[in-house]
C-alpha cells in the first residue's frame, strides 16, 4: 500500500480555521499514541527508519518540512506545510523527515504504543525485510 495524503476537514472561520480527525474515519486505524517533534535545529534529519507494523499519520501543525518515503524501490517526497494535510504511512516504508522550517511542529499519530522492536533502523535490513 502506498503512502498518501489525506485531506482533513477544514472549517473555515473568520475567527480562525479548525481541522480535526477521528480514528477509523478520517484515518484508517485506531490511535494508540501521539507524539510530536519540535525545536528541530536547522539542517537536522529525523526518522531515518521503517516500522514493521506501525501505521502513522504525520501532520505539520506549524511550519513545514519534507517527508521522504522509500519502499525499497522508489522514493517519494511529500512536502507538508498545511495543518489540514495528513500524510498516511502504512507499515514497511523507510521514512526520513528533513528541511524543517524554523518553529515547525510535526504531529505524529500512531497505531501502536512505542516498541523499539518494531523499528528497522538499518537500511540493508529494511531492504531484506521488503524482499521477504
Ligand atoms: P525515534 O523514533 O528514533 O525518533 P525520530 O524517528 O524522530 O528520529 O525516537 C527517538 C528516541 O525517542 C528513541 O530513543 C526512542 C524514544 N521514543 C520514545 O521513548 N517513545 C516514543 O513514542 C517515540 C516516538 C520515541
Amino acid at each position: 500500500m502506498p503512502a498518501r495524503i489525506i485531506d482533513l476537514p477544514k472549517i473555515v472561520d473568520p475567527r480562525g480555521n479548525l481541522s480535526f480527525l477521528e480514528e477509523e474515519k478520517h484515518i484508517p486505524f485506531k490511535i494508540e499514541r501521539v507524539y510530536w517533534i519540535y525545536d528541530v535545529p536547522g539542517g537536522q534529519l529525523r526518522g531515518g527508519h521503517a516500522f514493521r507494523i506501525q501505521q502513522e499519520v504525520i501532520i505539520a501543525l506549524s511550519g513545514s518540512f519534507d517527508v521522504e518515503v522509500d519502499d525499497g524501490v522508489e522514493k517519494q517526497l511529500f512536502s507538508l506545510g498545511r495543518s489540514y494535510y495528513a500524510l498516511y504511512l502504512p507499515p514497511g516504508l523507510w521514512r526520513r523527515m528533513q528541511n524543517f522550517s524554523t518553529n515547525s511542529l510535526a504531529l505524529v499519530i500512531s497505531s501502536t504504543r512505542f516498541d523499539e522492536k518494531d523499528y528497522i533502523r538499518d537500511y540493508q535490513e529494511f531492504l531484506t525485510f521488503r524482499k521477504s
